[in-house]
């Protein structure tokens, strides 16, 4: 199923599969290929010298290195693609934590994206055990499960969603801290459903091994570690200090402040740009935290580059939820004005806005059938 994107970033936000061939990019193809020949080649007269001579220089020093000596250097070096596609991808998972309906269809939403951009790594759905046990072929949990399971290739993980008291809040946030229990996995991806994937993360599942890695919450003065994706390696020894966390956790205490307590020290960061970004953050020309200090805001390139994008527009309530055009037009992004005759010059990051909910709309029609919770038509 295509996204229908704002006309000028039709061209760029497509999923390039990685390169097959031996002249293939770097993991996923930005298109930007690196050699050391092409380097000496290009750089013409002088700098190839320089790469030449280097070459030289150094296959005579090693033809002096004795041969007991040299051994080593004697294994090729393997090649990025060698590793990619040495690794397991098996051992690896996207998950997603369902609490509720509307998180179903929305976890639906983004194993279609990984789908579609074809990513390696296992998927693994999170459900409640009531949802697992509901008999009615007819009803909508078990139309959306059954395409997980047969469009999307998802695995099903029955859980008990972890409850403390009534609020809904604490529900989904504890119950995503479960994935910390997905032992049958090396490393998990857990992200929020509340938001749209535009590019895949394989790359993350085979960086250096850490028991959590995660960006900072760049919007917040204090910096800390943010809990809307998280890269785990489940175990036994994790997942008991978490339980314990949940059982220690203080009213107003969710994911995210355990996850601060537990790893907020040495967490292994994952850099915001590109892996998150979030709607609010495309008001009032961007998130001074975000951009650099010296970079102009510019709307259409942090959506070509966002991985990413969280909903989250206080006080608009999730995207699932119709709004009515009045309420949702205070928390639109206003456009840019000439200062001297008030006119409108630049309404792009309103219209990259109104494209993130409209396009959430759209999709949770297709993929899921269903409309706007609360939507009069
Ligand atoms: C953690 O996983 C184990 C093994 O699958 C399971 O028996 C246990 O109930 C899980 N714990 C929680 C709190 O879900």
């Amino acid at each position: 199923m295509a996204q229908s994107l704002p006309p000028f970033l039709q061209q760029d936000l497509h999923y390039r599969p990685t390169p097959k061939s031996a002249e293939a990019g770097f993991l996923y193809g930005t298109g930007r290929q690196i050699s050391v020949l092409n380097l000496g080649m290009q750089a013409g007269s002088r700098r190839g010298r320089v790469v030449l001579a280097a070459v030289v220089l150094g296959l005579f020093v090693y033809l002096l290195i004795p041969r007991s000596h040299r051994i080593y250097l004697d294994y090729p070096i393997p090649q990025v693609q060698q590793i990619e596609d040495a690794v397991d991808w098996s051992r690896f998972a996207y998950v997603q934590y369902v609490t509720s309906t509307a998180h179903l269809c929305s976890s639906l939403m983004i194993f279609e994206a990984l789908h579609r951009f074809g990513s390696k790594a296992e998927r693994l759905m999170m459900i409640p055990l009531y949802m697992a046990n509901i008999q009615d072929e007819s009803s909508v949990e078990n139309k959306l499960l059954k395409k997980a399971v047969e469009a999307y290739n998802v695995k099903l993980a029955p859980i008990q969603v972890q409850n403390k008291g009534t609020d809904p809040t604490w529900a989904s946030s504890y119950t995503k801290l479960l994935a910390f229990n997905q032992t049958q996995y090396d490393r998990v991806l857990i992200m929020d459903s509340d938001a749209t994937l535009l590019q895949p993360m394989d790359e993350l599942f085979l960086i250096a091994p850490a028991p959590v890695v995660l960006p900072r919450a760049y919007w917040l003065e204090s910096k800390i570690l943010g809990s809307e994706l998280m890269l785990i390696q489940p175990s036994s020894k994790e997942f008991a200090r978490i339980q314990k966390g949940i059982s220690r956790a203080a009213q107003g205490q969710y994911d995210m402040e355990i996850v601060n307590k537990l790893y907020g020290k040495d967490a292994f960061v994952l850099p915001h740009r590109p892996y998150t970004f979030m709607t609010g953050d495309f008001k009032d020309a961007g998130h001074p935290a975000w951009k650099d200090p010296e970079e102009t805001w510019d709307p259409e390139k942090v959506l070509k580059e966002a991985k990413y994008v969280h909903f989250s527009d206080w006080p608009l309530a999730k995207p699932w939820v119709w709004e009515g055009e009045n309420h949702v037009e205070k928390s639109r992004p206003k456009c840019l004005k000439d200062k001297v005759t008030k006119e409108e010059t630049d309404c792009r990051a309103r219209d990259v806005w109104n494209w993130m909910y409209s396009d959430f709309a759209q999709r949770r029609k297709d993929i899921c059938d269903l409309g706007l919770e609360g939507s009069p038509e």
